[in-house]
């Protein structure tokens, strides 16, 4: 069997401001790539190039205007994510395919355990069995304990965004998609991510991540894709990059 997980082919996404005269905005164009399975590929280039909307139209939170998006799911299918109904990648969603957003995103009053617990109780897990996961979780991402029964929305920049990681590891996706996971931290707490993201990566996970610094990415990623004004600008492997 291929070990090709994804193939993105021609992925473009305009987007049309109704309130500007229809006028349209590039957000990716004619993008194509191929991951395999356990690979991670970085993805790079300034503020505004793309980046967000390629992987945002992969998880579809975008619909692409065209192209493919050619997912092999974990029973051998080959499902092309845009084109597949919404049930359809709702299951990919909760099974295989995580996410981790470039803003923070959490909800107010809900402990930061019982985020996690919670969801975990949504796939079926006991009650203990879920807090047992969810400490593990948290002590994973080096949550302090003493923050485990508080509400995520009174943390720090940092510490929400180790929560949102945490919860997009819950599923232990074959498939996962971070929009700048290191983005709002300091160096100590970049390492610990970085150190959990390597772990995903042995275990055989296939990653996506948008960086914009080149540190964090030398020790992570087997390839680079650089944007620009919504085209590819360059596919390099690592050992290329300077
Ligand atoms: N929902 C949207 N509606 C209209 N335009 C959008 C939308 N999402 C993205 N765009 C436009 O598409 C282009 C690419 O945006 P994108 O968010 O992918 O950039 P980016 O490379 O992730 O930038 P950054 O590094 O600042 O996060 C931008 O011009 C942006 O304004
Ligand atoms: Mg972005």
């Amino acid at each position: 069997m291929s070990d090709t997980i994804l193939t993105v082919v021609g992925l473009s996404k305009k987007f049309t401001l109704h309130i500007l005269d229809k006028k349209t905005l590039p957000g990716c164009s004619k993008v194509s790539f191929t991951m395999k399975a356990g690979e991670f590929m970085g993805i790079a280039g300034p503020s505004g190039a793309g980046k967000s909307t390629i992987i945002k139209c992969i998880y579809r939170t975008y619909l692409p205007s065209s192209g493919n998006v050619w997912y092999r799911t974990k029973d051998g299918r080959e499902i092309d994510l845009v084109t597949a109904n919404e049930r359809e990648i709702l299951t990919l969603r909760s099974s295989e395919i995580s996410y981790v957003s470039q803003f923070l995103k959490v909800l107010p009053r809900v402990s930061a355990t019982d985020i996690l617990a919670e969801e975990l109780r949504e796939r079926g897990w006991q009650s203990d069995a879920a807090r047992e996961r969810a400490y593990e979780l948290l002590r994973m991402m080096n949550i302090d304990t003493k923050l485990w029964d508080a509400f995520p929305s009174t943390f720090s920049g940092g510490e929400q965004q180790r929560v949102n990681l945490a919860r997009a590891l819950i599923t232990e996706p074959r498939l996962l998609l971070l929009d700048e996971p290191t983005a709002s931290l300091d160096n100590e707490t970049k390492k610990v991510v970085i150190r959990s993201l390597l772990a995903l990566k042995k275990q055989g996970t296939t990653i996506i991540g948008i960086f914009h610094d080149l540190e964090s990415m030398r020790s992570l990623v087997d390839k680079v894709f650089t944007m620009q004004a919504g085209q590819c600008k360059s596919i390099k492997r690592m050992r290329e990059v300077v």
